[in-house]
């Protein structure tokens, strides 16, 4: 559907993407970018906010132009790396880009770019020169350039040196707003951010995009993914624990796959997924999961332990466990619901988005009570 629609040249609306981590929302652009690239008539432009080291304005500005260039270089006819311009003063990036067959105006904003990060100081207000770039080349070449900003939301916390906030998002809205020959995509992970950028009908992007939310994988693809590289049997019971395990989140079904695969077997049951569970949260859980659980609030700490550890998913449950009214409990759980955690099963009924989360949140806490066993 990406593919179909970023392609129409009469349709000119591009996509905002959300889903929680590990979803697969940064594999999704990619594959667009690949089918996009084989088009003639389309640029496709792929940059993540988290690739960006001090996360300045300048950095921002640069790298994203690089980004740029490289798509376009063919059809600038660049014959430099573009890696090798970052690198070069000024007057060497001058002399290089004077030779590009383009108006002068989109060159010095070129050069400029490229050596911006030599300037001091930089205004969010920069950031309208980069767009810019991408709506002229994409001109200047008689293309499309889809401009995927994969966490886009992020891009509030670039600084300047002060963090430039949301009126970031008002700004590119604006000068996206007249662009014709330029299509944004963007992605995020967490709802809330989203909201404040497409979603709720007071933001900036709102209705601009068609949006579309990155599920989970059904069964069957799980399936899928399991099998593909194993000859032998995996019963159906070890199935239902995978996709019962992972909440059919890819990343994790891979792991279990990999795992799978190294472990040369004759069959793989219920039991052999349990163990490989426990594998992948005594290596990879603290990596995964510290920070999420650090951005929390010491109530939302408390809140989302005692749904692990007791399995309970009913804020009147957790009202009873705090010794509280329930009244309480609610808007900690919104709040939760906000940074992604927890998600609406049905009225009254709150669960995990990510079920390993919760399965990491319970084997913490278990294994710190055992411990404190030990020395009391
Ligand atoms: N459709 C798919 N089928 C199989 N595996 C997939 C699929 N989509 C993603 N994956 C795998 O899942 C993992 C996570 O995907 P990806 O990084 O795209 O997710 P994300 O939503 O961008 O996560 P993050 O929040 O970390 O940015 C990757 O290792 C990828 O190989
Ligand atoms: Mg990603």
């Amino acid at each position: 559907e990406m593919v179909k629609t970023l392609s129409d040249q009469k349709l000119l609306m591009g996509f905002a993407l959300y889903g929680p981590r590990r979803i697969g929302k940064s594999s999704l652009l990619l594959e667009v970018r690949r089918r996009l690239r084989e088009r003639k008539d389309i640029v496709p432009v792929y940059f993540s906010l988290w690739e960006l080291d001090q996360g300045t304005i300048a950095e921002f500005n640069k790298e994203l132009t690089a980004r740029i260039l490289r798509e376009y270089k063919h059809r600038l006819g660049l014959k430099q790396r573009v890696d090798d311009l970052l690198e070069y003063p000024r007057r060497a990036v001058h002399g290089i880009i004077t030779q590009l067959k383009l108006k002068a105006e989109i060159r010095e904003d070129i050069e400029l770019l490229l050596t911006y990060d030599q300037e001091p100081k930089q205004d969010p207000g920069s950031i309208k020169r980069v767009f810019q770039l991408a709506e002229e080349l994409a001109i200047e070449t008689n293309t499309r350039c889809v401009l995927m900003l994969d966490e886009f939301p992020d891009i509030t916390e670039l600084k300047y040196p002060k963090k430039v906030g949301e009126r970031i998002i008002k700004l590119i809205r604006t000068i996206h707003g007249r662009q014709k020959h330029t299509l944004l995509c963007i992605s995020g992970s967490s709802k809330a951010t989203m909201n404040m950028v497409a979603l709720s009908p007071t933001s900036p992007f709102y209705r601009q995009f068609l949006i579309r939310e990155v599920k989970p994988l059904q069964k069957k693809y799980v399936r899928e993914i399991i099998t593909k590289n194993i000859d032998w049997n995996v019963t159906d019971k070890a199935i239902d624990k995978i996709y019962e395990f992972t909440g059919g989140i890819p990343y994790y079904v891979q792991f279990i796959g990999r795992q799978l695969y190294m472990h040369d077997r004759k069959k793989t049951d219920e039991h052999d997924i349990e163990n490989i569970i426990e594998e992948f949260l005594e290596e990879e859980g603290n990596i995964l999961f510290k920070r999420d659980y650090e951005v929390l609030s010491a109530k939302e700490k408390m809140i989302v332990e005692a749904m692990a550890i007791k399995d309970i998913n009913k804020p009147s449950q957790i009202a009873r466990m705090q010794r509280e009214p329930i009244t309480n409990v609610y808007p900690f759980v919104e709040k939760l619901m906000e940074k992604g955690v927890l998600e609406r099963k049905t009225k009254g009924i709150y669960c995990f988005v990510d079920p390993i989360f919760k399965r990491w949140l319970k084997r913490k806490n278990i294994d710190k009570g055992v411990k404190n066993e030990k020395y009391t």
